[in-house]
């Protein structure tokens, strides 16, 4: 009897961890990819109210190709290169990959699988979408982007598609 008892406790107890440890994993995995950490706390609200920038400043291929691409060192080089001009800290990292003449490594929350093909051309210049559609109101955004505000996925390419008579030609998308 104490020996089945004792099993059945330690069965109970693996179980127990077994749940735990999965959902600790869980956990981890959902965290890391809601937040994709960016080297800079990039504020979008500031250069575009204070600086007066447009999306097409930073994000230089956005309307004639099909990657938008993040903006190079050279951009933020133009108003961050010796004296910083505010006092936030995060100025000073970029401050230090200018002096380092490092590029800085911007992390893609929003990304199409090798599979897929997504112009932006297409959808902003041909389609003559605003950003704000698939990506929200920029304008407003104070700390980098951590979750897409339309999920890159199948469903929502469809979708809109679908609303717009678009086609939906798998090889239209998949080639
Ligand atoms: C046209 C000039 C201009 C360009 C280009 C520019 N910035 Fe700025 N940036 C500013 C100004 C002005 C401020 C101060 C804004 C304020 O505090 O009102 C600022 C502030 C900042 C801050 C501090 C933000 C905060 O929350 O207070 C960071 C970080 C920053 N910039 C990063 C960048 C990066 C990275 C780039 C390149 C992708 C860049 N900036 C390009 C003008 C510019
Ligand atoms: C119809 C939806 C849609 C519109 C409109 C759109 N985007 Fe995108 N954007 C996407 C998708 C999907 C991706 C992922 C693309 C990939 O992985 O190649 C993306 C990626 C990006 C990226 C990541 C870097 C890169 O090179 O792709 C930036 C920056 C970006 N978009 C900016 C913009 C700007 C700025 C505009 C407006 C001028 C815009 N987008 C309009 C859907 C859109
Ligand atoms: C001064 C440069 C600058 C301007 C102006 C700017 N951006 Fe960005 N953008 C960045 C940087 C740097 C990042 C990467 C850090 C982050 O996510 O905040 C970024 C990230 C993004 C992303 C997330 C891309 C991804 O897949 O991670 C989108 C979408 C985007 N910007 C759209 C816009 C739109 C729309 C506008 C105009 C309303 C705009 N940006 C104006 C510099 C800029
Ligand atoms: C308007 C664009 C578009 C069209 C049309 C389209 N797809 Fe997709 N498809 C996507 C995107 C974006 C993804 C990647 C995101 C995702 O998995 O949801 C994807 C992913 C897939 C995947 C991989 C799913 C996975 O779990 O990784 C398959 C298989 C697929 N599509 C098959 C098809 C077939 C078959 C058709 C035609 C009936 C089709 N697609 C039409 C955009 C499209
Ligand atoms: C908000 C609406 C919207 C969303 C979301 C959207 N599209 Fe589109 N797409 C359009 C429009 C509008 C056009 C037509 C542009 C034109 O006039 O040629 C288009 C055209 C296309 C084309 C060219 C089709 C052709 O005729 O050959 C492809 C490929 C495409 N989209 C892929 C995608 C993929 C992949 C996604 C998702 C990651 C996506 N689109 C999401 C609106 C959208």
């Amino acid at each position: 009897m104490a020996r089945i008892a004792r099993a059945g406790i330690r069965f109970v107890i693996l179980s127990v961890a077994g749940i735990v440890l999965v959902a600790v994993f869980i956990v981890v995995k959902s965290y890391s990819r809601a937040r994709p950490s960016q080297p800079i706390e990039y504020n979008h609200k500031v250069h575009i109210e204070n600086a007066g920038l447009n999306c097409l400043d930073c994000h230089v291929h956005a309307g004639d190709n099909v990657a938008a691409t993040f903006p190079s060192l050279e951009v933020c080089r133009n108003c961050h290169n010796a004296e910083p001009v505010s006092k936030s800290a995060e100025e000073l990292k970029v401050l230090k990959y200018v002096a380092e003449q490092k590029e800085i490594p911007w992390n893609q929350v929003y990304q199409v699988p090798d599979h897929v093909y997504f112009s932006h051309r297409r959808h902003v210049t041909v389609g003559k979408l605003e950003c704000s559609v698939c990506h929200g109101d920029m304008k407003q955004q104070t700390a980098p982007v951590s979750v897409p505000y339309l999920a890159v996925t199948m469903d929502n390419c469809i979708k809109c598609h679908r609303e717009r008579k678009i086609t939906n030609d798998c090889l239209a998308c998949h080639r």
